[in-house]
This record gives structure tokens, sequence and C-alpha cells, in this order.
């Protein structure tokens, strides 16, 4: 089975190219390298022995895609690619909506045109918005999301599901990523986002390796059980066999399916300082801060639709995920030292 993945280079991209090879799927990799680096490719050849075919391009052009799918006859879509940072999404909403939205245009246009039948879609469950109860399944209610990122998410989620009314044929799996952390165990793929990162665990590991000082803890005075903001962190190698099971189950024409990707379990920001410190040693300096506008207190994902019918469960817990993490964090700090000493050597 030939597999396009588009953003195939990014955090959650690249270990799903990974798990996608060790399964035996062929992929092609489409990506413009916004928010990811050749590096990565580098890394999945390393790790899995195979460099997949690549193609340095944007979604969002219509003929770009039509040349692509008419060159390659792909058996499935997995689609990563797509603007992510919810801060950003709220000062620039337009190029939000446009660049998503354009994207998965270009996408199902080619799909209709080339006859591709298994579209995989990457939301989260930032479509749940204020969480009524936990744990959310998968019929919890679709709510306005908190930031022009996460109502592209909902819209998208719309667009597949009334394409999927009418194209019996078609069958696509949207997955609902809870809080995606951790690194590949080698090191040589994981999350490394430019400047100052907005996420826990990517700042965690700032703090850690000594680039940044410490830690502001958002709001401790929600109702949980220290005060302190409960998610469900899955370490990102789960979350990326959970495309491979996604997958198999398209096989076998399902129509539309949307499972959530989560451990089940919730975890507080404090219990994530604490499961830090533990796994690595490193102390983890921190501060209480307010809370942080659009922050739900509290929301972890019911498993077993996902247990059920796709077969999935993790197999990594959170301290495995702060390990991994911390380890690919240093190799990358390593690696980009390297990188500016040869530059300096260069010009010398
Ligand atoms: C956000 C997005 C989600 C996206 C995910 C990517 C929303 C509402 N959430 O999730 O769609 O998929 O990022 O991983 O759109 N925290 C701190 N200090 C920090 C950073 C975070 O205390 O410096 C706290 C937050 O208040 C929260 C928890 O850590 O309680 C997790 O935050 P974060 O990693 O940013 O993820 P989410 O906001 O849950």
């Amino acid at each position: 089975m030939k597999v396009l993945v588009t953003g195939g280079l990014g955090f959650i991209g690249s270990h799903t190219v990974v798990s996608l090879l060790e399964n035996g799927y062929e992929v092609v990799i489409v990506d413009n390298l916004y928010n990811s680096k050749m590096d990565a490719l580098d890394g999945i050849e390393k790790i899995t022995g195979t460099r997949p075919k690549f193609y340095k391009l944007d979604c969002t052009s219509v003929s770009d895609m039509d040349e692509l799918f008419k060159n390659e006859h792909f058996d499935a879509i997995i689609n990563f690619a797509g603007y992510k940072a919810v801060g950003e999404s709220v000062k620039l909403p337009l190029n939000y909506y446009q660049n998503n939205l354009d994207i998965c245009f270009a996408l199902f246009r080619a799909m209709e045109k080339y006859d591709v039948r298994n579209f995989v879609f990457s939301s989260s469950a930032t479509v749940y918005g204020l969480p009524d109860r936990v744990p959310l399944t998968e019929d919890s209610p679709v709510k306005d999301a908190t930031s022009p990122y996460g109502e592209t998410k909902v819209m998208i989620e719309r667009i597949l599901k009334d394409m999927a009314f009418i194209h019996k044929e078609r069958n696509i799996a949207i997955l609902r990523y809870f809080n995606p952390i951790g690194a590949h165990k080698s090191g040589l793929l994981g999350e490394d986002p430019n400047g100052i990162p907005n996420n826990l665990l990517p700042y965690i590991n700032k703090v850690a390796v000594g680039v940044l000082k410490e830690l502001s803890v958002y709001g401790n005075d929600y109702e949980t059980v220290d005060g302190t903001g409960v998610r469900d962190y899955i370490h990102v190698v789960d979350l990326a066999r959970g495309h491979v099971l996604a997958l198999r189950k398209l096989e076998t024409n399902p129509g539309l399916v949307i499972y959530n990707l989560g451990t089940g379990k919730g975890t507080s920001v404090l219990e994530v300082i604490h499961a830090y410190e533990e796994a690595t040693g490193v102390k983890i300096p921190y501060k209480f801060a307010p809370r942080r506008a659009g922050d739900v207190p509290i929301n972890y994902a019911a498993t077993e639709k996902a247990e059920n019918e796709l077969g999935f469960k993790c197999l990594y817990d959170i301290k495995d995920a702060c390990l991994d993490g911390y380890n690919f964090q240093k190799a990358e700090l390593e690696r980009q030292k390297e990188k500016e000493e040869k530059k300096v050597v260069k010009t010398l």
C-alpha cells in the first residue's frame, strides 16, 4: 500500500513515517519545510534503513498536488500538513483558515480526480472545547474551539463528514489527538520548536538542558487534583502506531470513522514536572503564573473505542515520554552546536 504523508517531516508526521515503514507500507513524503527540517529525513533513514521519496511542495497548490497525484498512484493519504500554533492563530486568523483549509481543498480535489479512497486526518481534542464531562468519548459534543487553529480542525471535520455522506466508497479516519509528547528512542526524531515553546513538554525540555531558566505553571486554582491543569499526554511513538492501525481499519471499508488517540489518563502540570524529574534526574525550577487564556481545566480521552475497534493500546507512559523527550533535546542541542562550529570553521 502506497501512502502519501503530507507534513511527513514534522513532529508527529516523521514518527508516523517510521511506523509505516516498519509495518511494510511504501511512503511518499510531502513537506514544505515551513516548520520542519531535512534532518528528519536523515533520521527516518537512519532508524528504518529506508529513505522514502520526498517532495518539497506546498500542499495548498492545486496544480502541484495535481502533478504529484498524476505521477504517483496513492492508495491512502495521511494529512499532517498545516499550521498548528494556537497563540499565533489568534493573531493571524486569516493565515490559519486559508492555509489549513486550502491544504485540504487541494488534497480533496486530487483525491477525487485520481480516485484515492483512503484519507486520515490529524484532528485534535481541541474540537471538544470546554468539556461538560471527562473522559471525553468520541460522541462528546464538538464545540466552538477556543482558537482559529482549533476552529480549522472543527471545520475540516465538518467538510469530511459532508464528503463521506455523499461518497460512500470513500474511507476517512478522523483521529483526535490528545497531547502528543516524547520522541523517538534513538534521539534522532522529536520536537524542537523555534523560539520560546508554547507547549508544556517542549518548554520543560528547554529548562532541563539549561536553555530556559524556569517554567511558568499557568494557573494553580483549577478544580483539579492539585489546582493545575490536567491533560492526557500520549507518547508520540504510540500516537504514530495509532495511524498504522487506522489505515488497517480503512482497508476494511468502514466509511467515516472517528477515534480519540490518548492514554485515558489525566496528568496535572505538577505531576508532569515530578514525572520528568524522576525519569531524568534533572530538577525543573518552576513558578506559578496566572491562568493562560483559552485553557480548559481538564481533559482526557475515553480510549475504549480505539481499543475495541483498532486494537489501540499505549505501550509507553509519561515517564518514558519525558525521558525520550529529554534525550532528544540533549542530542538536538549537540547537533546544533556541531553545525554552528562547522559554520565558524568555514568562515575562518
Ligand atoms: C494545545 C492545543 C491543542 C494542541 C496541543 C499540541 C488548544 C486548547 N490546545 O494543547 O489543540 O493539539 O497544544 O500539543 O488549542 N502549561 C504551563 N506552562 C507552559 C505551557 C503549558 O503550565 O509553559 C500548561 C497549560 O496551561 C496546560 C498544560 O500545561 O494546562 C498543557 O499545555 P500545552 O502543552 O500547551 O497543551 P494544550 O494547551 O493542552
